[in-house]
């Protein structure tokens, strides 16, 4: 089973995956893939045991895939894509091929889940999410009618919130918080008001800190056009 969760900075798509691995209780692992993850890391490697023979060592990807487990394929669209190409037919064909490994190719375990998760659609970076590249067609196509979008919920950001706050405490964050995405959203600013920026206000919050107090550290680096639009 393969899924592409795509959606905005900090809307719990990282989170998401390793509930999935809690619920199907199995093992969970990733890679965050940025332009420096490398073959070894999603395939792994050769290396010498003790007795100083050279043995291929596994990466958590080929464990899940090998042994059961989910493992997650984070910021797969920072990834290099033709990097990518290496898992093309893991992901669609049910094996692995390890070149360097001197053995048969791996079979998919029936219990293997591999999630990937970006910010992008793979079509390449744009103003918000400028350290994304434009992935290969056939890469994405393992994903067509795979892909989910996981937008911010208001729901869940309630519930975590009233988790963390008192009610008046909990709406009166909830209610600016959800304002100034509004604003975001309706102006198309190049910000965000993300669920972690949410949660982490409700911390500070319930560690004393005033609203009004962090309302300023949010807009710091907002513009002085941009401020007057939330007013
Ligand atoms: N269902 C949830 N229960 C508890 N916390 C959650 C839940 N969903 C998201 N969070 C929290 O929200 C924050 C953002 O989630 P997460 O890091 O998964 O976002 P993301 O979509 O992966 O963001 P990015 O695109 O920046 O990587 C985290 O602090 C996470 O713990
Ligand atoms: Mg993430």
């Amino acid at each position: 089973m393969r899924i592409l969760l795509v959606g905005p900075a900090g809307s719990g798509k990282t989170h998401l995956a390793s509930q999935v691995a809690r619920a199907l209780d199995l093992p969970f692992s990733f890679n965050s893939l940025s332009a420096g993850c490398t073959e070894s890391h999603i395939i792994g490697r050769v290396l010498p045991d003790e007795a100083g023979n050279w043995t291929y060592r596994p990466s958590p990807f080929v464990r899940a895939y090998r042994d059961g487990g989910v493992h997650l394929f984070d910021e797969i669209d920072a990834a290099d894509p033709n990097l990518l190409v290496l898992i093309n037919a893991a992901l669609a064909n049910g094996h692995l091929c390890v070149p360097f490994a001197d053995m048969p190719p791996i079979k998919r375990h029936e219990r293997a889940v591999i999630i990937a998760a970006a910010n992008t659609f793979g079509h390449g970076a744009d103003v918000q999410y400028v350290g994304r590249n434009q992935l290969d067609a056939a890469t994405l196509d393992r994903f067509a009618v795979s892909t989910v979008f996981v937008d911010y919920d208001r729901d869940m950001e309630k519930a975590l919130v009233r988790g963390i706050l008192s009610g008046d405490e909990a709406d009166g964050l909830l209610e600016w918080a959800w304002g100034v995405r509004e604003v975001i959203r309706e102006h198309r600013l190049r910000r965000i008001m993300s669920t972690r920026t949410i949660l982490n206000s409700a911390r500070l919050i319930a560690a004393d800190e005033a609203l009004e107090t962090i309302r300023q550290r949010y807009f710091t680096s907002w513009s002085d056009d941009e401020r007057r639009l939330v007013r």
